[in-house]
Parts: C-alpha cells; sequence; structure tokens
C-alpha cells in the first residue's frame, strides 16, 4: 500500500481551457496573464510554457521576470508594479521587459538614465483605488514627460486597477471606469483595467488588454449568485495527500494540540499527512471540508505542520492509504478559504516546496 503525502496535482489542460474561455468573453482583447507569486503557487515557467497564445505576462518583481526568460520565454513581461531600484532600468531594457510606471520617482528616472533601447512603458493612473498609480491631476504631465523621453518607446500604454470589481453592487466600479474614460478619451493609446472579476463582470472594462490571474487557474472570481453567465472554469491545482492513521476515540476524548476539539461520542478519526508546512492553512477551522471516499468530512481539531485530523463518523470504512482531496476539481478552494478566513488567492500562493507537484 503506497500513502501519498502532499501533492498537487497542476493540470495544464484545465490552465487552456480557462484561457479558451476568457478569450471567449473578450476577444477583441488582448491577453496579459497574470503570472506572480510563482503563477500564483502553479509553477511559474511551467504555466508560461502552456500558455502559448497569450500575449503577454504580468509579474510583480524583476526576478520573476528574469526568471521566466531564464526558462525561456520570449514573449513580453510586464513588471506590474514598476520597478523598484533605478539600476533595474538597464536589466529591464536589455531582457526587453515592459515597465508600469506610477510615481514620480520612476518617472524622474526613467528621464535621468541612458538606456542603450527605449523600453516599453505602462502608464498607470489611480482612479480610485488608491493603492499605486499617479494621481489624475498628473496625468497629462506624466504622459507628456514620457513621450518626451527618448529611454521610452512611443507606444505608451495607459491602465489602472479597480479596487471592487467583485462587489457588484458597489458604485466603486462605475465610478473607477468613468474616471478612467473621461481622462484617456482624447488618447489613441492602448488601455486595460480589468482583472478577472472585471472580466466577468464589468465589459465596460475590459479595452484593448485585459488581465487575468485567479481565473486562469479556474477559481470563479465571483460567488456564484453573482454571476449572471456561467463561465466554464477548471480547476488547476488539485492537492490531495492520503490518510496515515485511524483511530476510534470514546465521547469525551480530545484530539490533537491543545486538546481543541472533543468528540461528544464515540467515533472513528483519520489523521492525513498534509499541514501548515505543506501550505494547508493552519487557521482552517473546524468543520472544514475534506473529501474522502466520495464524502465531505469535517476537519477537527488543529492543524498540525505536518498533519490534519478529521471526524470519518463512528461506521466508516475508510483505511489507511486511501486517497484524500483537500482541494481542488471536487472541492473548490473558496471553500477552504471561507472556513479558513482567507481568500483563494492566498492559499494557492502558500502551497510550499515540500509539496509534490505532479503536471498531468
Ligand atoms: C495590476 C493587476 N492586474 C491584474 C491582476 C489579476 O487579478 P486577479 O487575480 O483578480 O485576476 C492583479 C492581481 O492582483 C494585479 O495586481
Amino acid at each position: 500500500m503506497v500513502q501519498f503525502t502532499a501533492t498537487a496535482d497542476i493540470d495544464l489542460n484545465a490552465l487552456r481551457n480557462n484561457f479558451t474561455t476568457i478569450k471567449a468573453i473578450t476577444p477583441e482583447a488582448k491577453i496579459l496573464a497574470v503570472l506572480k507569486a510563482n503563477a500564483y503557487g502553479h509553477g511559474l515557467v511551467r504555466i508560461a510554457k502552456a500558455l502559448c497564445e497569450a500575449d503577454a505576462f504580468g509579474v510583480a518583481r524583476i526576478d520573476e521576470a528574469l526568471e521566466l526568460r531564464d526558462g525561456g520565454i520570449i514573449k513580453p513581461i510586464v513588471l506590474l508594479e514598476g520597478f523598484f531600484d533605478p539600476l533595474d532600468l538597464p536589466i529591464i531594457a536589455v531582457n526587453n521587459f515592459q515597465t508600469v510606471i506610477h510615481n514620480i520617482e520612476q518617472l524622474q528616472a526613467i528621464e535621468q538614465v541612458t538606456l542603450a533601447e527605449p523600453i516599453h512603458v505602462w502608464l498607470k493612473i489611480d482612479t480610485g483605488m488608491h493603492r499605486l498609480g499617479i494621481n489624475p491631476k498628473q496625468f497629462s504631465e506624466f504622459y507628456q514627460r514620457l513621450t518626451a523621453s527618448k529611454n521610452v518607446h512611443s507606444h505608451i500604454r495607459l491602465m489602472s486597477h479597480l479596487g471592487c470589481a467583485d462587489l457588484l453592487a458597489s458604485p466603486q466600479t462605475s465610478q473607477q471606469i468613468e474616471l478612467f474614460e473621461q481622462l484617456t478619451a482624447g488618447y489613441s493609446a492602448e488601455k486595460s483595467m480589468a482583472n478577472s472579476a472585471a472580466i466577468l463582470a464589468w465589459p465596460q472594462s475590459h479595452y484593448q488588454w485585459v488581465r487575468p490571474g485567479l481565473i486562469l487557474y479556474g477559481v470563479p472570481a465571483l460567488k456564484p449568485e453573482q454571476q449572471r453567465t456561467t463561465y466554464p472554469l477548471d480547476p488547476v491545482m488539485t492537492l490531495h495527500s492520503s490518510l496515515i492513521a485511524i483511530r476510534d476515540i470514546k465521547a469525551g476524548d480530545s484530539v490533537g494540540y491543545g486538546a481543541a476539539w472533543t468528540t461528544p461520542q464515540d467515533t472513528r478519526i483519520g489523521v492525513i499527512a498534509i499541514g501548515y508546512g505543506d501550505g494547508y492553512p493552519r487557521h482552517a477551522k473546524n468543520g472544514c471540508p475534506v473529501l474522502i471516499n466520495g464524502r465531505l468530512v469535517p476537519l477537527i481539531g488543529r492543524v498540525s505542520m505536518d498533519m490534519i485530523t478529521v471526524d470519518l463518523g463512528e461506521n466508516a470504512d475508510d483505511k489507511v492509504g486511501d486517497y484524500v482531496e483537500l482541494w481542488g476539481k471536487n472541492l473548490p478552494v473558496s471553500s477552504i478559504a471561507k472556513h479558513s478566513e482567507t481568500i483563494p488567492y492566498e492559499l494557492l500562493c502558500n502551497i510550499t516546496r515540500r509539496v509534490k507537484i505532479d503536471v498531468i
């Protein structure tokens, strides 16, 4: 009997199908696939190689961009937060990276540097999220100065980011789109606003470039009740492990560290080889679902570094070695996120090096 430890199956066909779904929703737009944080935990270069129809890739750190180039990726790569050090500019030019410009320090650095080749720039405007982006009042000055710089390629792109695209009742998204529209109306530049939720819910925000992250990986960006149309999205990652021990306990017995869970009745518990050392959330609550032999059983007790415990039920006939799904094809990662007071993004990104990867 083989007992598997934590393994993440990465389904590249699912990834390509999700890409096709996005293309069908936004047939006119180019797709900048967001691959930051190790492609949301799915493997940076592997995901980039599989997305051969993407028009560009987006990352958050220059090291991620360099890893893509080292891995043989020749498509455009955009630094979504721009550069953090003016010394990065020659590296950006040599590697043909594109950079977002969102503050005055970046503008000045680009004006002052001497580069062999001009670089492609995306000017980011803060239309209301108030995280990154220049103040709308600075837009015309930034645009003119970038246009005048010999270091900037003439096709400057314009972008903004939506803070509430997944909250359909919030007025913020319409306000942000309207402001972006007003500011950029007279400019023939290519524009970009939409993340996953906006791709699904806000067609007015699609423009010439969309920037999907979460939905590429097959995780819905909207709750089912928010969706007017249901789009086929197939989870790319399935995290699984196996039962490594089964024990019978009596009513009143407690389980695990801190004796944090006590059984009200006689039952049979299962111990599964996965824990926070693999990226399973330490804060998953009692009752968080775990899929074993076609049924959902509740997590009980505290999550340990290498193990979790579940209540299999008194008459369970599960066996040591049985396959256990923690999230993926049959158990949405959003459900685990909900029981852990976090978001699917965090769970996917937190998969650790110890987890075996099986590309299928
Ligand atoms: C600038 C930018 N665009 C697009 C995305 C993709 O977002 P999502 O994963 O919600 O599609 C992100 C991710 O946070 C981002 O920072």
